[in-house]
């Protein structure tokens, strides 16, 4: 495996050489790889159509790397371990060699339910081991898979099979959640209802929950797998094939299905993944996000295991039985590496430290944290009360789109900050603009965050939608990847992530776009029009605040039953992530002239913060502020 970088000099040498050659060092990352066939050409790209080619017509599969290339030095290491919801279950681990049987046999399977090279598999499950092995499998085989968080509605899901027009569902019966279990097979029939591509539903039993299943359509994932070989040879991809689409919230319309190729990907998330938490072998990594989001596909499945490591796969919550659950874990499995969201830190900390205190964790030697700006309050908890002071912590910024980390200190070498992602690794552009796209030189400047030229890991495009590819993250720009944050380079050239500029929320590290929640409010009856804004929440950073116009309000309901209603259907359009922390019924929205809303103003209500609303001359009608100023100050 390639070297590390162990020294802040070293860091800074590899990173000038990285942008003075880009191709040649990122060519040269991609040689600790095993190719069926090298590529023609390191790269070709422009921002404008935009195009994005990474080692076109280099051969390779991804599992071959992760399984073959590595299988006589990691057989009987661990690749996966297992940790249940409930601690009184067994967990389980599986050598690499055992995950690659399990992979290749049930590549057979979907081989078997006619699934090729190119199709799509929608994934719909719980943390369980057979989530990894379903995707691996799909890799194995070339289908590209589209894991959908289990925690969407039916409504949610429909939409996300219905745009990838996925030929397989993979789910389970049921899921386990702290003292709860969740529905899945029953949600997917529903989804499923709608979906004409869907020609088969492959179940994998969990909690033992009764369910129906249709015949013919309908297979129980433990039967398939009866008596099938593991003999298995992996289809040949090109680097530029797709590996997965992934959906994701923007600031307008339905969610995008973000799609990552197969062999930029695999050199980015592996690079990243070895570097910024300094793996070394023997080490046990556990990253407790949901393979259901970005960070679970890069951190927890396909950059630790390109790199030999040991992955921690936790399927329940932080709180479950209590809030010592992954100190719990940590001592357990000596874990070495931890990578956790702001929320989950913020949330434990409000249960006091009694649940950390006496945890045997001295096996710990970095902290992570995604998905949001971490407080100080926060860094510093993490910091003192997990990591005992010992561990540095590093602040990892990136997207969905970006495949892997972008902005971090590597740990251990980048001296930290609290609340600061500090430099862009090797091979990384970042520049600060105006709102005119003019470029912000030097230290102590504030603007958007833009990339300058390609990473190996971005997203190539949007899943039938090229040229809202474009639209989104390279219009507003020229020749610039535009990422929707604002940013602060401080006077030591460290980068702060300030959050979203467009309307895009961040709840509990979670995107959500403003215009999704709107469209499933206004789904209500009662409800005329809406406008959805994030504001300060302690514990998930941002809650969602919605402000609503109804009509026929009559004596028949109240207001609390109208807002309970709302969120009952949010819940039902989106799920739960997606539920409005506060509903505010008011008779008019403030708009401007031309009938834009103005969701400056009712940021600042939203935040209790009813004075200098800035220039307010292009509003149509100031008494609608005065009402509803009035009106969230008695709520
Ligand atoms: C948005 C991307 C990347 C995996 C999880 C989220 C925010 C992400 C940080 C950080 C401040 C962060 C940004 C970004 N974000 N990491 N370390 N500090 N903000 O992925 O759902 O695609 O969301 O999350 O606003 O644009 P995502």
């Amino acid at each position: 495996m390639a070297v590390k970088i162990k020294t802040l000099s070293g860091y800074f040498h590899e990173y000038q050489k990285s942008i003075v050659k880009t191709e040649d060092f990122w060519q040269q990352q991609a040689e600790d790889f095993y190719w069926r066939k090298k590529c023609d050409c390191v790269l070709d790209w422009n921002f404008k159509e935009p195009k994005i080619e990474w080692f076109k017509g280099g051969k390779l599969n991804i599992t071959e790397n992760i399984f073959e290339r590595q299988m006589f030095i990691r057989k009987d290491q661990a690749a996966i371990i297992w940790e249940p919801n409930d601690p009184k279950e067994e967990g389980v681990t599986l050598s690499y060699s055992e995950l690659f049987y399990k992979v290749k046999q049930f590549a057979n399977v979907l081989l078997s339910k006619g699934v090729k090279k190119g199709d799509r598999v929608a994934l719909y499950m719980p943390m369980i081991p057979e989530l990894a092995i379903a995707m691996l499998a799909c890799a194995r085989i070339g289908a590209i898979h589209s894991i959908i968080f289990a925690g969407f509605s039916s409504t949610a899901l429909a939409d996300r099979i219905i745009d990838a027009q996925a030929k397989v569902v993979i789910a389970s019966d049921g899921g386990f959640r702290g003292n709860k279990t969740t529905p899945i097979k029953t949600i997917v029939d529903e989804a499923v209802g709608k979906c004409d591509s869907v020609e088969t539903l492959i179940i994998k039993k969990r909690t033992g929950d009764q369910v129906l299943m249709k015949e013919g359509r309908d297979f129980w994932w433990d039967e398939l797998c009866e008596n099938v070989s593991a003999e298995n040879e992996a289809e040949v991809m090109d680097a530029e094939d797709p590996l997965f689409i992934l959906y994701t919230s923007g600031s307008t319309g339905q969610p995008k299905g973000v799609l990552h190729t197969t062999g930029g990907y695999m050199v980015y998330s592996s690079y990243t993944f070895r570097n910024v938490f300094q793996y070394s072998q023997g080490d046990v990594y556990f990253c407790s996000a949901d393979i259901g989001w970005i960070t679970g596909h890069s951190y927890i499945v396909y950059g630790p295991l390109l790199s030999g490591a040991t992955t921690l796969m936790f399927e329940g919550i932080p709180t479950f039985p209590d809030a010592g659950r992954f100190w719990d874990i940590v001592e357990k499995h000596q874990v070495n590496q931890f990578y956790t969201a702001p929320t989950a830190i913020r949330a434990l900390m409000a249960e006091g430290n009694e649940f950390v205190e006496n945890k045997k964790m001295k096996s710990l030697k970095v902290l992570g944290t995604v998905g949001e700006p971490i407080n100080e309050e926060a860094w510093h908890w993490y910091h003192d009360h997990v990591g005992k002071g010992r561990c540095p912590i590093v602040d990892t910024w990136w997207q969905t789109e970006t495949g892997g980390i972008m902005i971090s200190p590597i740990a251990g070498v980048t001296p930290t900050k609290p609340s600061y992602a500090t430099l862009p690794l090797p091979g990384i552009h970042p520049i600060i603009v105006d709102a005119e796209g003019k470029e912000l030189k030097g230290n102590s400047v504030e603007g958007n965050l833009c990339i300058k030229a390609p990473w190996p890991g971005m997203a190539r495009t949007i899943y039938g939608d090229h040229e809202r590819f474009r639209q989104t993250y390279f219009s507003t720009y020229q020749n610039l990847y535009f990422t929707g944050d604002g940013v602060r380079r401080d006077e030591d050239g460290y980068y702060r992530i300030l959050g979203r500029v467009d309307d895009v929320i961040n709840v509990s590290g979670h995107r959500m776009g403003t215009a999704e929640v709107e469209n499933a409010i206004n789904e209500h009856p009662r409800v005329v029009e809406s406008a959805v804004v994030g504001f300060p929440h302690h514990i998930k950073g941002q809650g969602i605040f919605a402000f609503a116009v109804c009509n026929d309000m009559d004596e028949t309901v109240t207001e609390e039953g109208i807002i309970q209603s709302i969120k009952v259907g949010v819940n039902n359009i989106i799920g739960p992530i997606a539920r409005p922390d506060k509903i505010l019924i008011v008779s008019g929205l403030p708009k401007t002239r031309s009938g834009k809303i103005m969701r400056r103003i009712l940021r600042k209500i939203a935040a209790g913060d009813f004075e200098n609303f800035g220039d307010t001359s292009t509003l149509l009608d100031p008494a609608v502020v005065e009402e509803i100023i009035n009106k969230s100050k008695i709520h």
